[in-house]
Parts: C-alpha cells; sequence; structure tokens
C-alpha cells in the first residue's frame, strides 16, 4: 500500500439502499448512486453488508464488484464466518472490521481490539491472504491503536463519531485525541482513516489533520443529495403532468 498524495474520499452508500428498503423496491438504486458518487470524484465506495440486510443486499454488493473498479471497493463488515467468506468470494480491495449489533441504529463504536483479538486477528490473516486490506474501526485511544497494530491490518480508521458529537465546549478536545491516535496509529506503520459522523459543517477540522490517507463519509452525503436533487425531481414530475394533462374545459 502506499499513502495517496492526497486525502481520499469513500463514500458510502448504504443510505441510498435504505430509502429503497423503505417501499422493498429497486428504486433508488445504490449502484447508481455509485456511479454518481464516482462521477463526482469518490475515491471509493464504502458498503456495510450487514447481518440482517436492512439495507445493502448480497445482490448489490456482488453488482457494486463488478461496477466498482478504478476505486477501491470497501467492504464494511463484523469479523464473523459469513461475512469473511463472503468477502473472500467478492474480493473488495479493502474490508473495514466494524463491531456489530443487530439492533444499534449505525456502528455505535470502534470494534474492542484487545477483547477480540484473536477473531480479528484471524480474519485479517483470512483476508490478507487473499490480497484484501483490512483497516480495523477503532476508538481514537492508544490501547485501541496498539492492538490493532498487533492484528497485522494494514489500517484503521479512528472513530470520529466522538468528535462530532461532541457539545462545542469539548469539541477542540475530542479533536486532538483523534490528532493524538493518527500520530500513534502512524509511528505504529498503519494508514490511519477517519469516519462516522462527518457532515459538512464539522468535516473540514478532521480534513485539515497531518497524517491522514482517507475519510469515509455516508450519511450527510446522501442526505444532501436527497435535497440537492429536489428541485429538479419535482420540475420534471411538473413537466410531465403538464404535457400529459388534458386542457380544462
Ligand atoms: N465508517 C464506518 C466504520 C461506519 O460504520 C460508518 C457508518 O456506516 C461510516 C464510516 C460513515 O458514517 P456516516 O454515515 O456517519 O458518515
Amino acid at each position: 500500500m502506499e499513502m495517496p498524495g492526497t486525502i481520499i474520499l469513500g463514500v458510502n452508500v448504504d443510505h441510498v439502499a435504505t430509502l429503497r428498503q423503505a417501499r422493498g423496491g429497486t428504486e433508488p438504486d445504490p449502484l447508481m448512486g455509485a456511479t454518481l458518487a464516482i462521477l463526482g470524484g469518490a475515491d471509493g465506495i464504502t458498503v456495510h453488508l450487514r447481518e440482517d440486510r436492512r439495507h445493502i443486499n448480497d445482490r448489490d454488493l456482488r453488482l457494486m464488484r463488478e461496477l466498482v473498479s478504478g476505486v477501491e471497493l470497501n467492504l464494511e463488515m463484523a469479523a464473523v464466518k459469513e461475512m469473511v467468506e463472503m468477502a473472500l468470494a467478492v474480493k473488495p480491495e479493502m474490508s473495514t472490521l466494524v463491531p456489530e449489533k443487530r439492533r444499534e441504529l449505525t456502528t455505535e463504536g470502534g470494534v474492542d481490539v484487545k477483547g477480540e483479538f484473536k477473531k480479528l486477528s484471524e480474519a485479517v490473516r483470512k483476508l490478507n491472504g487473499s490480497g484484501i486490506a483490512v483497516s480495523l474501526f477503532i476508538d481514537p485511544d492508544e490501547k485501541s491503536v496498539e492492538w490493532a497494530a498487533k492484528t497485522g491490518a494494514q489500517m484503521v480508521e479512528l472513530h470520529t463519531g466522538y468528535y462530532a458529537n461532541a457539545d462545542k465546549g469539548h469539541r477542540q478536545k475530542e479533536l486532538a485525541r483523534v490528532q493524538r491516535a493518527i500520530s500513534m496509529a502512524a509511528n505504529a506503520g498503519l494508514f490511519v482513516n477517519a469516519g462516522h459522523g462527518l457532515n459538512y459543517s464539522n468535516v473540514r477540522p478532521v480534513a485539515g489533520l497531518p497524517g491522514l490517507r482517507g475519510l469515509y463519509i455516508g450519511h450527510s452525503i446522501v442526505a444532501r443529495a436527497v435535497l440537492a436533487g429536489m428541485k429538479e425531481a419535482v420540475s420534471a414530475m411538473k413537466a410531465l403532468i403538464a404535457e400529459a394533462s388534458q386542457p380544462v374545459k
């Protein structure tokens, strides 16, 4: 692996699929979301295949693998047998190992690297053996970084949710915590990414931290995309209706 010249942006398109699942139909299609994200300059596409398949499903993942080339496909997943086997079959460029609880709304904290060391190291070994780079999603603290380096993973993704959710008085402290973790992880020979909870108001201070390889962002981009496209979507519908409608007598 090499450090990119500028910080990369991986776009998580899970919530395009969340919107599709709201009606159980076929649109909006996360594959189209990925295509447009790549056209917009995304350096990578992330999908999280969850045990309950609440947004991305197996078919999405297979087709995503066919579609996404030239930028990295990042499969976010729990380090469980089913998902490791799926990754080995699909072969994304990278896989981010996250904790997963069935009832959580989103990934809530980093992986417990010390507590799950054996399971994580085994997953890293299998994935690396198949040419898939591995990133561990961890809390920005010393112990997590130390243990992550021992698993053999190439990268970590530092959880920025604590920074994103901090009130004004604690934000600077949380940012400094991320910066310290970046330095520690880089010193341990890891490539360092960050993500979770980043949006158009809070991304700049994080993007300005030295030593980061990439940022992984999902919800805020999909939310902006829905609103940014609203005017155009309504005018297109109005035009269709106007064209088809009968003159009022
Ligand atoms: N990184 C990881 C490991 C995640 O689990 C998520 C959420 O799926 C993200 C980044 C993106 O977070 P958000 O949707 O808040 O931008």
